[in-house]
This record gives C-alpha cells, structure tokens and sequence, in this order.
C-alpha cells in the first residue's frame, strides 16, 4: 500500500507543478498569450528568417561588385525606350520599392500592381503569378515589355558596351564586338525590332541574349542586398518572449486584439505565415478582376510560360546544373487548380501599401479585411476564403494591427567575391 500511495502522492504534485508552471505562463508577463498563441506568435518573428536560398542559376549573385553595378543600372533610365523609365521609376526606394498606384505606370500603362522587393529573393517564383524563377530572369520581364521600359535587348547590350563596359568586362568577361549591329533588335517588341533580331545570326543573337541575361544577374545581386529591418511587432514579440512588460507595450489593446484574430478566428497565418507573412504559395481568394468580364487567370495562365522562357533555371543563360532547378522540375504545366491563384504578398509595410492586391483592386485596409469577412465567389477558379464571422469592431481591430509591420528596408552589404 505504502508504495503506490507515494506514487500517487508524487503524480499529484507533478500534476500541480504542470499546472502551476501554465499558469505562471499565462500569469508571468507574456501578456495573455496561450502557449499555442505564444508558438506561433514566437515563428513570426524576424529572427526567425533564415538567409535566403542561394540561387544556383546566378553565378555572380553574391558578388559585391555585381551589386553594385546592378544598382546603378536599376536607377538608370537609358534602359528604357524613352530614356525615362528605369526599374525605380515603380519601385522607388523612398517608397518600399513601389509607387502607390493600382497598376504599373511606365512608357504605358501596365496590367498589374507593383510589387514591393525587399526579400523578394526569398520566393522560388516571381510576379503576381509567379511566371519567372529566379530574381534574374524576372528583372528581363520589364526591360523588354512594351508597358514597362519597352526597350530591345540589343539596344541595352549597346549601352552596356559605351557605359558599363569596365564593370561588366570585369565581372562576367569580353563583351560581344556589336558595331555592325543595329541599334534595335529583340524577339519581342516592335516588328522592325523583331524583324532585325531575325536577320541577325543565331551565335550573334546568342551572345546578345547573354548580355541581357547578365544584366539581370546584376540587377539580381542588389535585389538580394534589400531586407527588412524589424518592426514594432516583432520587437512586441521579443517583449513577450522576454517578459520584457516595457516592450509589451508597443502594441496597443487594439492592435493585441487585431493579432490574436490575425492567428486565430479569422486564420489569415494559414496563408500569411512566418516571418515575412506569406507562404510563397499561389492562392484563389476570389479578387475581382480589374475589368470586369475579363478572369486574370494568374498563376494558371503562367506555368506553360514558365517551363518555355529561355531565361529559366534549366535554359542555355543559366549558371545551374539541371538537377539544381528542382523547383522548375517538379512543376506542372497544365494545373487548372490554379486558375486565378495569385502570390500571397508579405505583409511587412502593407499599412503603408495601398491600394492593394494584383490589380490594386481594394483601395484600404478595411476594405481588405471586409474582402476576407464576406469571401466573395471568384470569376476564374474557385475562391479558397470561407466567409468570417467578425463584427465591426473585430474588423478594425484586424486593419490596425497590420499598421503593426511597419518595416524599415535595409541594404546590406552583398557576400565577398568567391
Ligand atoms: C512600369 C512599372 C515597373 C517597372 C519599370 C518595373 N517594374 Fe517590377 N514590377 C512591376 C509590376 C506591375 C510587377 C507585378 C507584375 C506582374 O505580376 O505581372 C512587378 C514585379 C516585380 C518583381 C516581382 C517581385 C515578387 O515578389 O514576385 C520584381 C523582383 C521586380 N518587379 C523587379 C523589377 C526590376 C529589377 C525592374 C527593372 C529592370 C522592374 N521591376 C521594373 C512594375 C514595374
Ligand atoms: C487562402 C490564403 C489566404 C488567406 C487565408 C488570407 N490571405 Fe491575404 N492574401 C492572399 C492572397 C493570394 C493575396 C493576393 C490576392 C490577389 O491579389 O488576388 C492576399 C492579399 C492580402 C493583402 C494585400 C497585400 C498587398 O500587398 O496587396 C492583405 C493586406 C491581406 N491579404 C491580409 C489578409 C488578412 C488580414 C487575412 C485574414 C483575414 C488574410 N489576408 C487571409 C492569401 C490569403
């Protein structure tokens, strides 16, 4: 008898310590957070963002020289068909690399929003639909797209020679000798531009097409410079983790309440997970398309474009061996479970973002959240929200705490040459 009632006497005090220990969890100082609660808050941290991924298919992307000349050449409107367009004309450093307007404005009007760029290199595919795989492929989009900088690749290997030529040589070895070329010329863009890339050889195509392609490793190695410094929240998180009450106090009861929602009742971290607030996946959430009438297919429409651009992981420019672009290899091109599937963005900086989505098609924060609350059915696909039951009052609290992510862009100095 002695024995088991000792056990028992011992499980009982184990039981009251467990229990004393959730209690004094709750109780000491991590203001009011469940220890499920405290788990997830803990993973959004940004502490918690491992480096990004190297890209196999960018042999000069740490390159610090390569960072630098990608920077210049990101501010530089020559590259662009009227010499006023540069990538900072949209994505303006004074303005989280964007330009607070529904649609890209550049030598015409685009079809989609801006997209910020810090920490972009952290997702394996670029754009809204995710039809570009590496931060170097995707830079190629713009400078030849006729909204957007409209210029031709020969024009910019052109340029590249008479103004760069020092730093390229540099880094990626002799230009091309291009003098008895034509000033314009790419497979794309105009029919004369189109017709003298025809009439060209193909090893002088070739040779261009590199230099094109370099230009985007550069412009690559300065995107990957650009993170996020912290924000208010993470430092409120660090207080809860700490027990530190003074750093608790950064958030307000409105945006703790608005927090608690955000990774509870209203689910928004299934999608907006981790640090930088996106699982860099594709999702339908059934935003209206901009023109109504005409779907925006999205991440559907992208991937048979993907797996045939030149500039992939697995194509002719790129620096990988094949079995290094497993992203690519695994993918399928004719996915209709994705009709409609866009990005999910991060959310770091969203307060100062609008308008917002794809198409900037919501104009507030509150009209985001009352986007989630009432889930409309989708124009292409099939809508993955559930409609929220959340009161007037749980809305607000929602769009104050994104106000919380307010994050700083920091430019760190790329990797030494290796
Ligand atoms: C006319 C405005 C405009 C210009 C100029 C422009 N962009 Fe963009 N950028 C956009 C738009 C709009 C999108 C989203 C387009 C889409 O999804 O189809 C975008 C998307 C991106 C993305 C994808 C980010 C992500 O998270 O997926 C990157 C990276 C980027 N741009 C870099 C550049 C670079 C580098 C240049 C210069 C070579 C450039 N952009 C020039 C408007 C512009
Ligand atoms: C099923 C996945 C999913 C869930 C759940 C989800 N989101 Fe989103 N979120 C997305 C996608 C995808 C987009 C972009 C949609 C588009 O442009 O068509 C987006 C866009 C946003 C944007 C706009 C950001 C920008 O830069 O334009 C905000 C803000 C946002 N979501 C907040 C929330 C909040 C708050 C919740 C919870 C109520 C939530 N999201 C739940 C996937 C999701």
């Amino acid at each position: 008898m002695k024995p088991l009632f000792w056990k028992l006497l011992l499980a009982l005090a184990a039981l009251m310590a467990a229990g004393a220990a959730l209690g004094a969890f709750a109780s000491q100082g991590r203001d009011g957070w469940s220890i499920e609660e405290f788990g997830i808050l803990s993973s959004l941290r940004l502490s918690e963002l491992e480096r990004a991924p190297a890209d196999p298919s960018n042999a000069v992307e740490g390159d610090a020289d390569a960072a630098r000349l990608g920077k210049q050449m990101f501010a530089d409107p020559r590259f662009s068909r009227n010499g006023s367009v540069s990538c900072a004309s949209c994505h303006q450093p004074d303005k989280a690399f964007q330009d607070g307007l529904p649609v890209g404005q550049g030598v015409g009007t685009g079809l989609r929003r801006t997209m910020p760029l810090a920490a972009a290199g952290h997702a394996p595919f670029m754009f809204w639909d995710g039809r570009k795989d590496s931060l170097w492929a995707q830079a190629l989009g713009p400078l030849e797209d006729q909204a957007e900088h409209g210029g031709s690749r020969l024009a910019y290997a052109h340029l590249v020679r008479a103004h760069y030529r020092t730093q390229y040589e540099a880094l990626f070895g002799p230009l091309p000798a291009l003098s008895k070329l034509p000033a314009e010329g790419g497979p794309l863009g105009t029919p004369a531009q189109r017709a003298a890339w025809a009439a060209m050889r193909e090893d002088e195509r070739r040779e261009v097409s590199r230099v094109f392609a370099n230009i985007g490793k550069a412009i690559a190695a300065y995107e990957k410079t650009l993170r996020y410094g912290e924000s208010r929240l993470d430092r409120y998180i660090d207080g809860v983790v700490n027990a530190d009450r003074t750093a608790q106090l950064l958030l307000n009861a409105q945006e703790k309440n608005g927090l608690r929602l955000f990774i509870g009742k209203a689910q928004c971290v299934t999608c907006h997970a981790g640090p930088l607030f996106t699982d860099q996946q594709f999702h339908n959430t059934g935003i209206a398309p901009r023109t109504p009438g005409r779907p925006d297919l999205g991440r559907g429409a992208a991937l048979a474009a993907l797996l045939k651009d030149e500039f992939n992981c697995l194509g002719p420019y790129s620096d990988a061996r094949p079995e290094q672009c497993e992203e690519l290899r695994f993918l399928q091109a004719d996915d209709h479970a994705l009709d409609g599937a866009f990005k999910v963005p991060g959310l770091r900086n969203a307060a100062a973002r609008s308008p917002y989505m794809h198409a900037g098609q919501l104009a507030s924060l509150r009209e985001v959240v009352d986007h989630y609350r009432r889930a409309p059915a989708a124009a292409a696909g099939h809508s993955e929200l559930k409609p929220l039951r959340l009161s007037e009052s749980e809305l607000r609290d929602l769009a104050a705490f994104l106000g919380a992510l307010d994050s700083p862009i920091v430019e760190e100095a790329a990797g030494k040459r290796q």
